[in-house]
């Protein structure tokens, strides 16, 4: 019988990656040998791609290549909106993107990986479109993915600074070591059961409220709050019934997540966002401050989640779609870790200890 349980595989090392390291006591996040702040500050979604799919697959290595093909991936794309439309009526945008992943089959002329990414952000504007009764907008192949998902989903280009502020938050999330939803890529991938397969088991794991799932409740709990002055009682009676803070806390992390630093700064580039940053900012002194008051034992602290919110209600993307436009910048990591995982060849399969009747 195995004996050591530890069902959150806290700790478990269970793959070498070329990809990303978190350091959680340093506060820092490497992907191929950038620092993300670095990565972001210049570059956007595309770049990160190219960097992530470097020595991996078609294009890797190339930002114009990527560009290139997640255009070509988008028009591609376009092509199933009207039977996605049909078939994701009354389903919530992460659902509607669930779907629009497994319609796609696992082998085409255009590789796997650009077809994914190509087909989210077409999927994930049309579905909102289609939620306000609106028509869906063909995408544009000439721009990037930031540049034409915000201009598919409004219907005209988006202010420059919208188009930047998307295309860092893209970048800044697309790969983050083996966080839940790529560790169940990887274990799909591990299966051989193919890159759009894996995605979608990825895409699956990343729609939690503990994962991907956080930042709309983190703009419901700053509504809930609503002035300084309520938060901290606020947080009493959510300790007292058990509540968990959402855009606060992480496995890894025991000190600030480096991205939340990275999309503050984005936020604070948009228009008339002073104001609601400044309050949130508030927000998150107290919260930090009444969790080390409640749990001195736990390292708690800001995670990426929280400026997720600020940043993506900043840019008038509805809560319910936060999840899926999560989605299309972690995709590209995603990717890169099934081609990582594919290269390894074993199947990833861990064991259980059997604690439920014998027989007699
Ligand atoms: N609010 C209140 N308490 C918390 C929080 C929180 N956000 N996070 C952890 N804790 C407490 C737990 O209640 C527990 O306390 P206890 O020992 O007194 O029972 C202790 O910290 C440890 O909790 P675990 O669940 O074991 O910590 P774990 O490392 O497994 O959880 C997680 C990490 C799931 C991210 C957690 O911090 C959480 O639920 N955060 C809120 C949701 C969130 O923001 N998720 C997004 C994370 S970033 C991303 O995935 C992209």
């Amino acid at each position: 019988m195995l004996t050591r349980v530890d069902s959150g595989l806290d700790g478990v090392v269970v793959a070498d990656t070329a990809l990303s390291e978190v350091d959680g006591q340093a506060g820092r996040l490497i992907v191929r040998g950038h620092s993300i702040g670095d990565l972001v500050a210049t570059r956007g979604f595309e770049a990160v791609a190219a960097v992530l799919w470097d020595g991996l697959a078609e294009a890797g290595g190339d930002e114009t290549a990527v560009r290139r093909g997640l255009g070509e991936a988008r028009t591609r794309a376009w092509a199933s909106v009207p039977a996605l439309l049909a078939a994701a009526r009354g389903l919530t945008p992460v659902e509607a993107l669930r779907l629009s992943l497994a319609m796609l089959p696992d082998t085409d002329t255009l590789p796997a990986h650009l077809r994914v990414c190509g087909a989210l952000p077409v999927a994930l504007a049309a579905i909102l479109r289609s939620a306000t009764g609106a028509a869906p907008i063909a995408p544009d192949p000439a721009l990037g993915t930031a540049q034409d998902l915000l201009r598919m989903i409004r219907g005209e280009p988006a202010p420059p600074v919208f188009e930047r502020a998307l295309d860092i938050y893209l970048g800044t999330v697309a790969d983050h070591g083996f966080n839940a939803s790529t560790c169940t890529a990887r274990v799909a991938a591990s299966t051989r059961a193919e890159l759009v397969s894996a995605v979608l088991a990825g895409l699956c794991a990343l729609k939690g409220p503990l994962h991907g799932g956080a930042p709309g409740p983190v703009l419901d709990m700053l509504d809930e709050i609503g002035t300084v002055e309520a938060a901290e009682p606020w947080f009493r009676r959510a300790f007292a019934d058990g509540v968990r803070l959402m855009g606060v806390g992480h496995r890894i992390y025991k000190v600030r997540d480096p991205r939340a630093d990275v999309l503050k700064a984005a936020v604070a580039t948009l228009p008339s966002t002073a104001g609601r940053l400044a309050f949130a900012a508030d927000i998150e002194r107290a919260a930090i401050a009444a969790l080390r008051a409640a749990k001195p034992k736990q390292r708690l602290d800001t995670n990426v989640e929280f400026y997720t919110a600020l940043l993506l209600e900043a840019l008038a993307i509805p809560r319910s779609a936060f999840t899926a436009l999560f989605a299309v910048g972690r995709a590209a990591g995603w990717c890169a870790h099934v081609f990582e995982q594919e290269r390894s060849g074993r199947i990833i399969r861990p064991q259980s200890n059997y604690v439920g009747p014998r027989p007699a």
